[in-house]
């Protein structure tokens, strides 16, 4: 066909894509051509318009290395990353989070209980919890997680040549009912990079950088799900304001500070170097089967 209006336009589309090999994607790019062709209308945009969000885009690109990903910073920044999380976590499950540009693949093992304080500096952290059915609420058996956080300085270890590779990253297998814990220090606010084309986005919307602080986490079991999350302390200035849309109610973890013996359930290997007085927090994490 040979259009001659607006919705000419969407019509050839859909047309043109009607054999598509894959009835998932023709269905996935209609709708994003439909979007976008609506948007396009609703903002009467402009030529220079057009060629600013195409030359963003085009620096998001080249910007980009194995390190550095502009366009998984541009969904977080759009909310389109939190959006996905949301409507793929099943209501009686921890919610989703994005896996973030700092997750690393392989990370030393360290035992249930262990420690990846090793006395550095920061405020010593004690984390504890289990990993449990999402429907029953019974533990886990067979649960293993993988926790990465940044340091006292705001930094991730891949930020920062000060620190050891792979600091603040490792993974721990839970006890036969799920249980887990580990020593740590409390995680920092930071504020995403502002040095790109989504920097220029945030500047151009009078928004602020910061990212409450979090500990990311990854927990597997056999028959469920794989569930990528961040939990938050309680305390955080930027809880209401997280640049990335990324808290959830159920992710807010009360830090407590504790005297004492820690009593978590699981020896804790760094337990008689803890100062008199440590922050505690307790997580539940819960599973959706694989089946659903
Ligand atoms: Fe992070």
């Amino acid at each position: 066909m040979r259009p001659a209006s607006p919705d000419d336009l969407m019509r050839a589309f859909v047309e043109c894509a009607a054999h598509a090999p894959n009835e998932r994607t023709r269905s996935v790019l209609t709708s994003l051509a439909a979007h976008l062709h609506a948007f396009v209308v609703e903002t009467k945009l402009t030529h220079v318009e057009l060629t600013t969000g195409l030359d963003m885009l085009c620096r998001a690109g080249s910007i980009s290395t194995g390190e550095r990903d502009e366009f998984a910073l541009l969904s977080d920044m759009l909310a389109v990353t939190a959006l996905v999380d949301m409507l793929n976590t099943p209501p009686y499950a921890t919610s989703s989070s994005a896996l973030g540009p700092f997750f690393q693949r392989n990370v030393p093992a360290f035992r249930n209980g262990g420690d990846l304080w090793r006395g550095q500096v920061g405020e010593p952290l004690v984390i504890s919890g289990r990993i449990v059915d999402g429907c029953s609420r019974k533990g886990v058996a067979d649960a293993r997680i993988q926790v990465w956080q940044n340091a006292d300085n705001g930094l991730y270890a891949a930020q920062d040549s000060s620190q050891p590779p792979l600091n603040y990253h490792g993974s721990l297998d839970c006890s036969e009912d799920g249980d887990f814990a580990f020593t740590t220090t409390r995680f920092r606010p930071y504020t995403v990079p502002g040095d790109g084309p989504v920097g220029e986005m945030l500047r151009a919307l009078g928004r602020q950088a910061w990212r409450p602080a979090h500990l990311h986490l990854v927990a597997q079991a056999p028959r469920y799900r794989p569930l990528v999350t961040e939990f938050y302390s309680h305390d955080d200035p930027y809880l209401d304001s997280d640049a990335a849309f990324g808290v959830r109610d159920d992710l807010v973890v009360r830090l407590q500070l504790v005297q004492g013996p820690p009593e978590v359930g699981v020896p804790l290997e760094a337990a008689s170097r803890l100062p008199p007085r440590f922050w505690h927090g307790e997580l539940q994490i819960r599973l959706a089967p694989d089946n659903e």
